[in-house]
């Protein structure tokens, strides 16, 4: 069985992480695959939304840390890298995307969802942007948009320390749009995708577009500077020791850092 499962019915494409044992998180193969689903739903006729789902305990605990310590120095073209054309198909989609949340969603996790329209959370989500803590720096233009979204204080609590958040304080600034009970979250999601494919889908098509407030050209640009920053931090010995204490189940020690 595949670690994303892609289905398409009444007009919307549910995309679901599938590897519940390792919480969700997100491997180079998972990655190409929710790239490639995005790519074709956004070209595909037959699809008008996009959702994307966990299950009713996890919706994704992140980049897979073992494939962050086995990345290339070297990784080749960026355009080739299943993240970056995961995040480009995300930040790009024409169509209404929506998101099921439950459980945790941590790293790219939770920005993902700034990319979505409409986000659905259990009240047992917890999200989280551990970037500062794992030596790394925020992905998928989060140094952007949350600010935007968060104001400036809130999301550098957030970002700089890195501390999980819940489905209320989400609700409260604004990521979430409803919180509910984690069991009913996914069939909500579906339930709301499948009333936004029943509109027209040019009116919805611009009036994303004219939403986003012509922003495309500087998320892409954001993107791509984190992701330069991101690449080489990787490498450095702050991001070594936290995914040697992640492999190692003990807190990382940076004092000589
Ligand atoms: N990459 C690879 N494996 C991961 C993972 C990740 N990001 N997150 C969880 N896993 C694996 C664990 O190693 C464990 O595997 P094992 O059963 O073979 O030992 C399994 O998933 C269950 O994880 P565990 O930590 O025992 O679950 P938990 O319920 O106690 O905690 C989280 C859940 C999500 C809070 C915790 O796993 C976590 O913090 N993960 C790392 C998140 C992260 O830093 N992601 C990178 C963001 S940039």
């Amino acid at each position: 069985m595949s670690d994303i499962l892609t289905h398409v019915e009444a007009g919307v494409m549910t995309l679901t992480f599938n590897r519940v044992d390792k919480k969700n998180s997100i491997t180079r193969a998972m990655y190409a695959a929710l790239a490639d689903g995005l790519e074709r739903a956004a070209q595909d006729a037959a699809v008008r939304v996009a959702l994307i789902q966990g299950d009713a305990t996890v919706f994704s605990a992140g980049n897979d840390i073992g494939d962050f310590q086995n990345a290339p120095a070297d990784p080749g073209p960026r355009e080739q890298q299943p993240v970056w054309r995961f995040l480009r198909a995300i930040a790009t989609f024409p169509k209404p995307i929506v998101a099921a949340v439950c459980g945790p969603a941590v790293g790219v996790g939770t920005t993902l969802l700034l990319h979505c329209d409409l986000v659905y959370a259990g009240d047992n989500a917890a999200f989280a942007l551990p970037f500062v803590n794992l030596g790394l720096v925020p992905e998928a233009a989060s140094s952007l948009l949350l600010p935007q979204m968060l104001g400036y204080h809130r999301a550098a609590e957030a970002l700089l320390l890195g501390e999980p958040f819940m489905a209320e304080a989400a609700l409260e600034v604004g990521l979430v749009n409803r919180v509910l009970p984690p069991t009913e979250c996914n069939a909500a999601a579906q339930q709301q995708a499948r009333k936004l494919a029943a509109k027209p889908l040019a009116s919805l098509i611009e009036t994303k577009r004219l939403m986003k407030g012509g922003q495309q050209a500087a998320v892409l640009a954001r993107m791509d500077e984190e992701g330069q920053l991101f690449g080489r931090m990787l490498h450095e010995p702050a991001a070594r020791e936290a995914f040697a204490a992640f492999a190692e189940r003990r807190k990382p020690d940076f004092s000589k850092i």
